[in-house]
């Protein structure tokens, strides 16, 4: 029997619900974006976020609904973000999930958002096991290694700063807009790499450093303005970005040798840039390995891959109950 699964993401500044079949087929997705209202303030205002979501649910839920053409009643079970996050946007989609699934006996799932991120990659492709998972999103940044369906072994992650954040911080010192990922992106492609900013530590670990990387680049910036010397900003986001991905290549390939396995998803909002993903393609093809990659709607924050998500634990019956709770921390 098909399985039909209303999935509730509210975490940071989107609110999203989507209906996905069988963990793959996404029926329907809304997503309200919040960004403009935070673009303002320069970052996601907490009190905001959750205020804003508060307002959205219900509309979200009928046009997910409507867009369906389907009913709760219809659904097999609700999945809902419920770490890691900002505790009151969380507590938003947690509260929304608990009365739908009260009022309708619905099973309540509670889905790890970075686990989310991983399993967009199962929506228009199909994940195969072994494989590696590098998750590179504004809070995280992490290497791990999938045995299956929700067997995790993390190989690494950041002793620091996420490569989503460090993207964020160049772009506000560059004095361009939030959410920076896309915008230094966009920057970058219209420079060249003439900058010379330091590597993060080479070590022999799989764990990721950019706070080193990010000083450098707001002391570089702060000390031209000291001097009056003009920053040509196009080079300094290129110069960032490439030493920004070099990073996670070295990991990664470091991973592509000592485990041998030959396939990696990458997940989290960063995976939506295009350099990352030609010059994963590059290392992939190197080592004649599979790279997938969600298509870009999938990429950033979406209720669609919490419904994937979810899919894998509706089958063995790992249901959540009512005490479930938000949490603003939450590593796989
Ligand atoms: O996964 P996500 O939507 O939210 C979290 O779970 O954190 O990731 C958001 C992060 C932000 O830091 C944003 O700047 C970054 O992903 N991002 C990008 C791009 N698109 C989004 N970073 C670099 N290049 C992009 N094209
Ligand atoms: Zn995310």
């Amino acid at each position: 029997m098909d399985v039909f699964i209303l999935a509730i993401e509210s975490s940071c500044d989107e609110t999203s619900i989507a209906i996905v079949k069988n963990g793959k087929e996404v029926i329907s997705l809304v997503i309200a974006s919040q960004m403009d209202t935070h673009a303002l303030y320069g970052g996601v205002v907490p009190e905001i976020a959750s205020r804003m979501h508060t307002e959205a649910i219900t509309m979200v839920l009928d046009e997910a609904l409507k867009k369906a053409n389907m009913t709760i009643d219809e659904m097999s079970a609700i999945a809902v973000t419920y770490k890691p996050g900002l505790t009151g946007s969380l507590m938003v989609g947690i509260e929304a999930a608990k009365t739908i699934a009260l009022m309708y006996d619905k099973p309540l799932i509670g889905v790890n958002h970075l686990i989310g991120h991983i399993y967009a990659n199962n929506i228009d492709d199909k994940m195969e096991f072994p494989m590696l998972a590098l998750i590179v999103s504004g809070g995280h940044t992490e290497l791990l290694v999938m045995e299956d369906d929700y067997k995790f072994l993390k190989l690494g992650e950041t002793l620091d700063d996420a490569i989503g954040e460090c993207f964020d911080k160049v772009a506000r010192v560059l004095g361009l807009k939030y959410p920076g990922g896309p915008n230094v992106e966009r920057l970058a492609k219209t420079g060249n790499c003439t900058y010379d900013l330091p590597q993060p530590v080479m070590d022999n670990t799989y764990n990721f450093s950019y706070s080193g990387l990010k000083s450098a680049v707001i002391n570089l910036v702060h000390n031209s303005k000291q001097r009056g010397e003009e920053i040509r900003k196009c080079d300094l986001a290129c110069s960032f970005q490439s030493v920004a991905i070099d990073e996670l290549k070295r990991k990664v390939e470091k991973a592509f040798l000592e485990t041998g396995i030959k396939r990696l998803v990458i997940a989290g909002g960063v995976s939506a840039n295009g350099y990352l993903k030609e010059e994963m393609q590059k290392l992939c093809d190197k080592y004649d390995a599979k790279l997938l990659i969600p298509k870009l709607l999938y990429c950033t924050d979406n209720a669609a891959m919490i419904g994937a998500a979810a899919y894998p634990l509706y089958l063995k019956g790992e249901f959540s109950d009512f005490s479930l709770n938000a949490s603003s921390v939450g590593d796989i």
